[in-house]
């Protein structure tokens, strides 16, 4: 009996070529852009401690408290898949002393992440986030220069249809405060909300407002809102984001119910959104966190940042034309057996001496075949490797024989 043929697991997929060089075209793009404003490669591990994300992300969270991917080491230590990277970011900072480095230190990720949710288009188990951190200093300017580094890159990456919502949540103290207001708005009116949101009010009274049961909709539509109670230094703060975004020519719409699906959030939050994606509509989002690092037995440090899901930018792109290869890579052909070694060794001159792709024949195909291969691939030129060199110039069809490698690079080269 053939043995059973076995498939990823539900919620994950494969990287296909294709798909691949979108995802590596888009990863340089965003090195390049992070890296620009002072965003320093950096990594953690793809498992921590149970506990990291437990008092980092809140226990009441969706993430926490229904989709992580938690495992005992054979030392019987709890440890679980990173569901997100903020956390981790943190802990690193506390545990390399970065906070003895000149703030604010700028992080940029990019890296597989894993929540047990509901598989659905644009929704994994398994998914890739860039991200960047910005650590050790309140200055508003770096949440607007994360916002708009944000933009941009969706932007460059082509995704279409987008909105930016955008609000603060104040402090630790405002949000207490707002949180037991809210909390009083929902038990005078209990029995119109749905049995979910009723069974939350202590724990997570916020997220009454990403509900969509048309009850608690009706008591949500009269709910305080926080931004109405922001104290002075966290208003002045939200309005200079805004100028900051404004003067940058970026639109955005204030949205008071914004509720992000973790708890670590202070001050500035947001969300980019494309209408391109069906239900799973956010692309990228972030804010500050400025009691994450003290809360994970750092020392008071402001945070601020944002991750963005490569899967999502890319189905959010899809409707955009393809980048056709600028120019094509050079095909080198092997007449005769005899002339592999040769071949193989020119191709390996080629590629540092052009700058460019060069493929070469390694799947024994006649010479015919090689011709008809190289046209699929869209080469701009074939070298043709046999008892002599010959370029052929496959838009031409011109063939013209190079007496050595200085005149094949000559020739390449024209
Ligand atoms: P998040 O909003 O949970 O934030 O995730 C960021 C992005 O990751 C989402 O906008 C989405 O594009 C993508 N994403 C999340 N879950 C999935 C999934 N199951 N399948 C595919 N894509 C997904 C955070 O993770 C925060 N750490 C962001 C942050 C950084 N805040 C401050 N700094």
């Amino acid at each position: 009996m053939a043995p059973e043929r076995l498939k990823a697991p539900r919620g994950t997929f494969d990287v296909l070529p294709a798909d691949g060089e979108r995802r590596r075209s888009l990863r340089t793009a965003a090195e390049r852009l992070l890296g620009g404003a002072g965003y320093a490669a950096f990594e953690s591990p793809v498992f921590e401690d149970t506990a990291l994300f437990a008092r980092g992300v809140g226990e009441s969270t969706d993430i926490v408290s229904k989709e992580m991917f938690t495992f005992e080491d054979q030392g019987g230590r709890s440890l679980t898949l990173r569901p997100e990277g903020t956390a981790g970011a943190c802990r690193a900072y506390i545990e390399h002393g970065m906070h003895k480095r000149p703030a604010p230190v700028k992080l940029a990720y990019w890296g597989p992440f894993f929540r047990h949710e509901a598989p659905q288009a644009g929704r994994y188990r398994q998914f890739a986030q860039v991200g960047a951190e910005a650590l050790g200093s309140d200055e508003p300017s770096l949440d607007a220069e994360l916002i708009l580094l944000l933009a941009e890159l969706l932007e460059q990456a082509g995704v279409a249809r987008l909105r930016l919502r955008l609000s603060s949540l104040g402090d630790a103290p405002t949000r207490a405060a707002y949180g037991e207001e809210l909390r009083a708005h929902l038990r005078a009116r209990e029995g119109e909300l749905s049995e979910e949101v009723r069974a939350r009010i202590d724990e997570n009274p916020l997220r009454a407002f990403d509900s969509d049961h048309p009850g608690t909709r009706a008591v949500m539509d009269d709910a305080p809102l926080l931004v109405d109670h922001l104290g002075a230094a966290d208003a002045e703060h939200f309005a200079t984001v805004r100028a900051l975004l404004d003067d940058a020519g970026l639109a955005y719409e204030l949205d008071p119910t914004l509720v992000r699906g973790l708890d670590y959030y202070t001050r500035t939050v947001f969300e980019f959104e494309s209408a391109a994606l069906g239900a799973q509509r956010g692309v990228g989002g972030g804010g500050r966190y400025d009691g994450l690092v003290e809360q994970l037995g750092g020392p008071p440090t402001p945070g601020v940042g944002w991750a963005a899901g490569i899967e999502r930018i890319l189905l959010a792109a899809a409707d955009g034309d393809e980048e056709p290869e600028a120019d094509g890579p050079v095909y080198v052909a092997v007449a005769k057996p005899e002339a592999a070694r040769r071949a193989f060794a020119l191709a390996r001159t080629l590629r540092p001496a052009l700058d460019a792709r060069v493929e070469l024949e390694q799947a024994g195909r006649s010479l015919k075949g090689q011709l008809k291969h190289a046209d699929r691939l869209g080469a701009r030129a074939v070298v043709i490797v046999g008892d002599s060199i010959e370029v052929k110039d496959m838009s031409s069809g011109e063939q013209r024989t190079a007496r050595d490698e200085h005149e094949l690079l000559r020739l390449l080269a024209s």
